[in-house]
């Protein structure tokens, strides 16, 4: 029998999922399906119980549907409960199984795929939404030197660095003209700015000179990902993030890591 698997989202259309979550089986020798669904924006919740209803086994789930997804769910990981939004659920006898493999997705991508080291780095976070929210945790898990949040309404990364039960003394919050006198080692775009191609109001000064600068999004070059590659840095979209990412999911459904780095390298040469 065929497990089968879907993407959640509205909308749906330009998802990669199902191409990636098809290669993972074909390489690792899993029965299953995935499919796109668009929930209506006023029906997730009877969406996911209508799957179940047909067997599904578990689903990802992306915009706008991450918090309903984790306030539906009965199990919820540690790493859902930050920003208290699930990116895959997994069905089983215990109900709904909610987790984020968001922040798992960007560290494996830097550290193994790009070979940076978070560790012991200093780390410049550019955003304070949902994007963000999502990554934060796992980021501070890798024990880095220092993580300053920058944001353009402070209030949201004060917010954010307030949410951190242990404070981290290494943990601050800005504004962008807050940044002038500071250089990182890895700055992370979690802004949706590059959507409408705009430029953020960055110092050159924040890329160190093997600073490795990260765009969470993928398919186009942004104005951050352009100012950073000018300012010298190591530039990286988020395709790798976004195929890690479901390697997480994938791992989670079946008990099997597939290899990422084929399945990179043939979705960004679609
Ligand atoms: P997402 O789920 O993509 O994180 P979000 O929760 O709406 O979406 O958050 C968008 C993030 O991008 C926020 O940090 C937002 O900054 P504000 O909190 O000040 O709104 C940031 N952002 C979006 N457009 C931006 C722009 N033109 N300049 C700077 N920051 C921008």
């Amino acid at each position: 029998m065929t497990d089968k698997y879907a993407v959640i989202g509205n909308p749906i259309a330009h998802s990669k999922s199902p191409m990636i979550h098809e290669a993972f089986a074909k390489q690792t020798q899993q029965d299953i399906s995935y499919e796109r669904i668009l929930a209506p924006l006023d029906s997730f919740e009877a969406t996911v119980k209508g799957l179940i209803a047909q067997g599904y086994k578990g689903a990802n789930v992306t915009v706008p549907f991450k918090f309903e997804a984790f306030n539906m769910s009965d199990v919820r990981k540690p790493r859902t409960l930050l920003a208290a939004a699930a990116n895959t659920l997994l069905f089983d006898a215990q109900g709904i199984a909610a987790d984020n493999t968001d922040g798992a997705g960007l560290v494996r991508d830097i550290t193994d795929n790009l070979k940076h080291a978070i560790a012991g780095k200093s780390l410049l976070l550019l955003g304070a939404g949902g994007a963000a929210e999502g990554v934060l945790q796992p980021l501070l898990d890798c024990k880095p030197s220092r993580l300053v949040i920058a944001n353009r309404s402070l209030d949201k990364a004060q917010a954010m660095v307030k949410k951190i039960t242990a404070l981290e003394s290494y943990l601050q919050a800005c504004e962008f003209n807050q940044l002038q006198n500071q250089t990182f080692d890895i700055v992370i775009n979690a802004t949706s700015a590059g959507l409408t191609d705009t430029a953020l109001p960055l110092p050159d000064i924040i890329f160190s000179k093997n600073c490795l600068a990260y765009d969470m999004m993928y398919g186009r070059e942004t104005p951050f990902m352009k100012q950073a590659r000018a300012a010298g840095a190591q530039v990286a979209d988020g395709l790798g993030m976004l195929v890690e990412q479901a390697a997480e999911a994938f791992y989670l459904w079946r008990g099997v890591r597939p290899d990422t780095k084929p399945v990179i390298a043939m979705i960004r040469a679609m």
